[in-house]
């Protein structure tokens, strides 16, 4: 089993809808996934992944829209009440068209900030006493997405390294940051024995990685998912890609 609950945020659409898929369809399912999205109504692929499979709970969630935390909460204790939540994956992202320095704009600049960086951040706050529980329910000090964990679903287009085409400011910045994120909850949750990685998806065939992009959704989700079960304590506070291959920041 990967792990006994999973929460899933932006899973409507995209790799977030291939996550809750495949984990779902795996042999030793979750007992509980919670696949959260903005419009329940109009996620009919989701609808339909929910009637096939009685342990995915379909909850509204924008993630930037933080009165709503507290609400979501509840409904997330009620759902994996008593032995708390194991792994939340902050998948939810945006990624604003333009791109250079001219066309730069301050509002784009904090919407993108608010989806990519600070609502993973304060969901994890606000769901860190689930996390807890979780990874309570394991004797020790090891580290694992079965046990306890929190997964930031990041870019390389984030890591600063690895960039030599310059633009993106919005993306490219707010995946940076997320980043530093990962790796300061990193540090932060390692006494509670909550596992915090930052994962590059590769370059994914969605509507946000296009139809030029070399893999496909199922072909990413089917890695990402073989290498969140082999995550431990090295991969604590790093980024990696969907393969596991390390990545640099
Ligand atoms: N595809 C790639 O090549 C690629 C590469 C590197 C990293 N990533 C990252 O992987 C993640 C998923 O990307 P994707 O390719 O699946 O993108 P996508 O196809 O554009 O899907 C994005 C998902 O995020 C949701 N979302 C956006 N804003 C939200 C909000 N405020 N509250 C809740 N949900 C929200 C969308 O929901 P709605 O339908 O309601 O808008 C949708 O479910 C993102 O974090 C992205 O940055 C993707």
């Amino acid at each position: 089993m990967l792990s006994r609950s999973v929460l899933v945020t932006g899973s409507n659409r995209g790799l977030g809808l291939e996550l809750v898929k495949q984990i779902s369809a795996s042999l030793t399912p979750p007992e509980v996934i919670i696949a959260a999205c903005r419009d329940r109504d109009k996620a009919t692929s989701l609808q339909e992944v929910a009637e096939k499979h009685q342990n995915v709970h379909i909850v509204k969630l924008d993630v930037s829209d933080e009165a709503s935390y507290k609400t979501f909460f509840e409904d997330v204790e009620k759902i994996v009440s008593p032995t708390g939540l194991s792994l939340l994956i902050n998948n939810a992202g945006i990624a604003p068209k333009s791109t250079r320095i001219n066309m730069v704009k301050w509002k784009q600049m904090m919407d993108t900030f608010s989806v990519n960086t600070v609502a993973p951040l304060m969901l994890t706050k606000t769901l860190r006493t689930l996390l807890t529980m979780a990874a309570s329910q394991t004797q020790g000090n090891t580290l694992s997405v079965r046990r306890a964990a929190v997964i930031n679903m990041s870019s390389i287009l984030g890591s600063i390294a690895e960039n030599d085409q310059g633009g993106l400011y919005p993306y490219r910045a707010s995946k940076a940051a997320l980043n530093a994120i990962t790796k300061s909850l990193s540090i932060d949750l390692r006494g509670s024995n909550i596992l915090v990685t930052s994962i590059h998806p590769g370059w994914v065939k969605t509507d946000m990685g296009g139809k030029n992009a070399p893999l496909t959704i199922e072909e990413s989700i089917s890695a990402i998912i073989n290498t969140l079960h082999i995550l431990n304590e090295e991969h604590n506070g790093e980024f990696v890609q969907y393969d596991g291959k390390k990545l640099p920041w």
